[in-house]
This record gives C-alpha cells, sequence and structure tokens, in this order.
C-alpha cells in the first residue's frame, strides 16, 4: 500500500475512535439527565464507531501497514438538551462523511482501486447514520418541550440493541 494511502487510513483509524470517545461522552451526558433510553441508544453508537475504527485498524494490518497511534481529542461533554446532543451528532456525521469523500480521492489518486472497494462499504453506512439521526433530530424538533413525547422517544430509542455488522 503507497504511503499516502496508509497514512490517510492510519487519519481515519483515529477520527473513528474519537468518534466514538465523543459518543461515550453523550451516553454520559444522557446518564447524567435520566434519560437512560438516549444513553442506551449511545452505547450502541460507542460499539460501532469502535467497530469502523477497527474494520479499518484491520484493513491496514491486512495491506502489509502499520497503525501508528496519536492522541486521541478530548470530546465535549456537555449539550443544553437533547435535541442539542442529537444536532451535534448529526453535523458530526457529515463531517466524517466528507472524511470518507476526502479517503476515496486519496484512493483514486494513487490508484488503490482495493482501498477504493473496501470504503465504499463506509460510504453506505455513513448514507444510513445520516439518515437514522436525521429523523431522530426531526423528532426531537417536533416535540419540542413536551416531556411526554421525549419520554416516549426515549423508551424507544431504548430498545435499541447494537449487533456487529456481517463483514
Ligand atoms: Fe464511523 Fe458514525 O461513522
Amino acid at each position: 500500500m503507497k504511503k499516502k494511502m496508509e497514512k490517510a487510513l492510519n487519519k481515519q483509524v483515529n477520527a473513528e475512535l474519537y468518534s466514538s470517545y465523543l459518543y461515550l461522552a453523550m451516553e454520559s451526558y444522557f446518564q447524567s439527565i435520566s434519560l437512560s433510553g438516549c444513553a442506551k441508544w449511545m452505547r450502541g453508537q460507542v460499539q460501532e464507531e469502535m467497530f469502523h475504527g477497527m474494520k479499518i485498524y484491520d484493513y491496514v494490518h491486512e495491506r502489509g501497514g502499520r497503525v501508528q497511534f496519536q492522541a486521541i481529542a478530548k470530546p465535549e461533554t456537555q449539550w443544553e438538551s437533547p435535541l442539542a446532543a442529537f444536532e451535534h451528532i448529526l453535523a458530526h456525521e457529515e463531517k466524517v462523511t466528507e472524511l470518507i469523500n476526502d479517503l476515496i480521492d486519496v484512493a483514486l489518486e494513487v490508484r488503490d482501486h482495493a482501498a477504493k472497494a473496501f470504503l465504499d462499504w463506509f460510504i453506505v453506512e455513513q448514507v444510513e447514520e445520516e439518515a437514522t439521526v436525521g429523523e431522530i433530530v426531526d423528532r426531537l424538533r417536533l416535540i419540542g418541550n413536551d416531556s411526554s413525547g421525549l419520554f416516549l422517544l426515549d423508551s424507544e430509542l431504548g430498545k435499541r440493541v447494537f449487533t456487529l455488522p456481517v463483514k
């Protein structure tokens, strides 16, 4: 694998682990305001992002590269409302989509079609993530200050069971 590709994939391992860390901070926030369903949903996000990071980690090794360990940035830890937290997730996922697009640009630039094929999985995953979070944001906006609506959504989100995607 070309060094430029390896370096770019390494950066993404760090970005995915940061996402996991950010979502863990959100899980803790939801615990602190007793929205245990939202907290459980966030735990699924934490595991999913860790899975993404490990998927790239494994791929770097599979291609004969080496994973470089960098510091994971400190995430935000407080949000002014559940809506603000979910809006943050949506904005964050949109940024991650851009990072994946940049990675594909690198793969095409260095003619690494294997890496391009590997990264296509993430493109599909990002569409799904943005759609899921976008829907929750829309519902929270509709709910507004209606606490019974919020508790209903919280209980629905609490039903999330994370299962590892099939390779
Ligand atoms: Fe790893 Fe939420 O994208």
